[in-house]
């Protein structure tokens, strides 16, 4: 769905400096990559920079249990520079300004595109060399990719632009090799690779190109209104083990780490704020996820019993003294100031016009709010004078709020000029699909008045075509209301909290400090259908498939990264709530390992752990025979082995982590007759020992 840009590369120093610095050769066979005149099997994992902190990075980098196997190696990159990446990021990456640009047209035989598709490009290989990050230079860049999930939707113009864009990727002559990924007809010496959740069946389209799959989808992203995806670890061992069987040699996880979409950077429409993707390295990075075990890459004929731990998260009260204070919010508030616009004035507008205009046009993307505002004159002669009337807007989204004479939702209309404001939202633009930037956003109309004029007829009165007043963005943005730094106190009411009010600008001693968590939906919520209490992985995954969450708010949790906070305890939350809340639901959480779960089967090794100080405190199940189910609910079979549970707690009460071989030998005999032994271990992490 989306690739990486140049997304890999502020993290590139964190890990070239750790391993690597002399200059070696990157090159391809038709069978793998080659390094040094040698095959490689190469594994990998997506991170988005911006999708994360600064602070977040080292520990997210450090974190690659999964790639053991590679780990003695040292990490390389592959370095993914769209420009266009998709990525459910806001606009598929690229700035709506690039749209208002003459004779723009995106992705194809276009001289305005292709000019700032080489600037871009340019600029980031040019930093590249600087820096001395490609493998030639020494530095870890082992494969560079241009343009993204392309395929073949623009025709001629399509094919010429995929050449360009071949040979702009060459002529840099950056000494490795460069991916095209879902291009069947890349041009050589492009190398086409396959994108999806299995990937065994792709055959690359020249004999000299390895299988290469630049993104094994580990989940799936999440809309407003969807229930929460996910997929089994069984399913993606089936589906590495598949790829290895019939030919591949490098994959990359897609994601890794998903994330955040901080401020409005979420893609669309509809994305959430959350890009956690069901991914390994969950969206508040724990220090032990879902790890998969080298074994389920050399046990290719038995993936269903891929070794895996299930760390689940649990969000806590008043973990730190910080959250201790941040429970009791101390709420002020004050309304968006928007008389101003609903009293119809083209003081201080961005753009007078006597048609409707298309919203990202008009903002360049600024803000998620535009107001489109006009006047209309009614007298008492007029035909819709004295009857019911309606106000009818056709939007193509994705929000809209109406006042009419500054009232909101309520059309009074008067002799003389009538004042109508039209606030037109977006939540995230298109990021994909051909021809997305022509996808239309905000008003487009028709916008009528409509009178009921009896014997089933209408009057309608249409104001498309009058003279529009554009305004950009909310005045609370415009005087950064959500910056503590710059807001006036006096301004800020500290009684009468409203709630259910729309427009609301709250402000609680918290946390945040004017750094955007993202957008958020609070009311809404997910598809009551499709979520199963269990999940069977077997059959092809899709994103419908073992969904969660169902009828629940689509997101309730924001991830408020540690490094957003001051030290010192004064934190400043601010909410802008567009359709009315009530802020004293608010409160915040840490999140930690609660509880580790694991499951493996005979011959093998078990590990479970927790994260940083915490120990395991408390052994819930233990089975050692033929347990069912999956964490969280594990359930006896009809066979175990009693001496199990012992053996466990004495391995694993009171530390950090433990590692069981599992064996008759070690763990006592099940007495099971048929079927290999499988042992199930559900333990509690806690900061101290439970002594039970
Ligand atoms: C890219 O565009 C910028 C701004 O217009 C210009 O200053 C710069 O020279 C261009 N760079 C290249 C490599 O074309
Ligand atoms: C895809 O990712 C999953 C883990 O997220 C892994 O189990 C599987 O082996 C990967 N596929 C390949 C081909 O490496
Ligand atoms: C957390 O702290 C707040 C404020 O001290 C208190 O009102 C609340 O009950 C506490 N919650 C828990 C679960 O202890
Ligand atoms: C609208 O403008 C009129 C005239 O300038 C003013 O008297 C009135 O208070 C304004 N209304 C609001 C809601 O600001
Ligand atoms: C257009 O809107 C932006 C964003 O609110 C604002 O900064 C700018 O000053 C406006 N332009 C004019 C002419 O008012
Ligand atoms: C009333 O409105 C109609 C239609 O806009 C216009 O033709 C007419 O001159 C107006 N009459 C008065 C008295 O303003
Ligand atoms: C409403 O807008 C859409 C999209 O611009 C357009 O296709 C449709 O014809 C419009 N509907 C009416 C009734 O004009
Ligand atoms: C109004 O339209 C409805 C449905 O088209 C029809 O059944 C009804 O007879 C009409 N009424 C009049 C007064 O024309
Ligand atoms: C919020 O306000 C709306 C309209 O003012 C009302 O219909 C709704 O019941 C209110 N909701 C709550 C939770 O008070």
């Amino acid at each position: 769905m989306g690739s990486s840009a140049t997304l890999f590369l502020l993290c590139l120093p964190l890990i070239c400096f750790a391993v690597i610095n002399n200059a070696y050769e990157v090159s391809h066979d038709g069978r793998a990559i080659t390094i040094d005149g040698q095959r490689k099997i190469l594994i990998s994992g997506s991170i988005h920079y911006p999708r994360s902190t600064a602070e977040m990075w080292p520990s997210l980098i450090s974190k690659r249990r999964f790639i053991k196997t590679v780990q003695s190696e040292g990490l390389y990159a592959l370095l993914r520079i769209g420009p266009y990446v998709c990525a459910e990021w806001n606009f598929g990456g690229l700035p709506v300004w690039l749209l208002n640009m003459l004779n723009m047209q995106f992705r194809t035989k276009n001289d305005a595109f292709m000019n700032e598709m080489k600037n871009f490009t340019t600029l980031i290989v040019d930093m590249m060399k600087h820096e001395k990050l490609f493998a030639p230079q020494g530095g870890p860049i082992i494969a560079a990719q241009i343009e993204n999930e392309y395929g073949g939707a623009y025709g001629e113009d399509g094919k010429e632009y995929i050449k360009w864009c071949a040979q702009l990727a060459d002529s840099y002559h950056i000494g490795v090799p460069w991916l095209m990924c879902q291009q069947p007809d890349a041009p050589p010496p492009m190398l086409n690779t396959c994108n999806g959740y299995y990937c065994d069946q792709f055959i690359p389209n020249s004999n000299n190109t390895p299988q290469i799959w630049t993104e094994n989808w580990t989940g799936w992203f999440k809309y407003w209104g969807m229930p929460n995806p996910h997929r089994t670890a069984e399913d993606l061992a089936f589906a590495v083990a598949r790829f290895f069987q019939f030919g591949g040699t490098f994959m990359n996880y897609y994601m890794y780490h998903g994330g955040t979409n901080f401020g409005r950077t979420a893609g669309g429409p509809y994305i959430t704020t959350s890009y956690d993707y069901d991914a390994p390295l969950d969206e508040y990075v724990p220090a032990w996820s879902v790890s998969i075990l080298p074994d389920c890459y050399t046990e290719v004929y038995n993936t269903a019993k891929v070794n895996a731990q299930t760390s689940i998260m649990v969000k806590k009260e008043n973990e730190t003294d910080d959250a201790k204070e941040s429970s009791a919010l101390k709420w002020q508030w004050r309304y968006e100031p928007h008389e101003e616009m609903i009293n119809f004035t083209a003081h201080g507008s961005n753009l007078t016009a006597n048609k409707l205009l298309d919203q990202k046009i008009v903002t360049n993307d600024i803000s998620d709010y535009l107001w489109y505002i006009t006047s209309v004159d009614i007298n008492k002669t007029d035909l819709i004078w004295d009857k019911e009337i309606k106000l009818r807007v056709n939007t193509t989204g994705h929000g809209l709020h109406a006042f009419v004479n500054g009232l909101y939702l309520v059309i009074q209309l008067q002799p003389g000029k009538n004042n109508i404001a039209l606030l037109s939202s977006t939540v995230g633009l298109q990021n994909g699909g051909e021809y997305y930037e022509d996808v239309e956003v905000g008003i487009h109309g028709p916008v009528e008045l409509v009178a009921d004029a009896g014997n089933n007829e209408t009057i309608t009165k249409d104001l498309s075509t009058n003279k529009w007043i554009y305004k950009t963005g909310l005045q609370g943005e415009r005087y950064e209301f959500y910056n503590p730094l710059k807001i006036q106190k006096e301004e800020w009411i500290g009684d009468d909290l409203p709630s259910n009010k729309s427009f609301v600008w709250y402000k609680g001693q918290a946390w945040v400090n004017g750094k955007s968590l993202g957008r958020y939906w609070t009311s809404y919520l997910a598809d009551q259908n499709g979520c199963s209490s269990t999940c069977d992985y077997r059959g092809a995954y899709s994103a419908s498939k073992c969904m969660t969450n169902c009828g629940e708010p689509t997101q309730r949790w924001y991830h408020v990264p540690r490094s957003f906070l001051h030290d010192d305890g004064d934190n400043t939350l601010i909410l802008m709530e567009e359709l009315g809340g009530s802020p004293y639901n608010v409160m915040f959480q840490t999140v930690t390992v609660g509880k580790a779960c694991a499951h493996s089967y005979e011959g093998q090794e078990l590990e479970l752990a927790c994260q940083g100080e915490r120990v395991i405190s408390e052994i819930k199940f233990v089975s050692f025979g033929q347990p069912e189910g999956e964490c969280g609910s594990f359930e006896k079979g009809h066979c175990e082995s009693p001496y199990a549970i012992s053996v466990i707690k004495k391995k694993c009460l009171g530390k950090g982590s433990c590692s069981v071989g599992i064996s008759e030998k070690e763990l006592g005999s099940t007495g099971c007759m048929v079927g290999q032994n499988r042992l199930a271990v559900e333990a509690i992490c806690d900061t101290k020992v439970n002594e039970r």
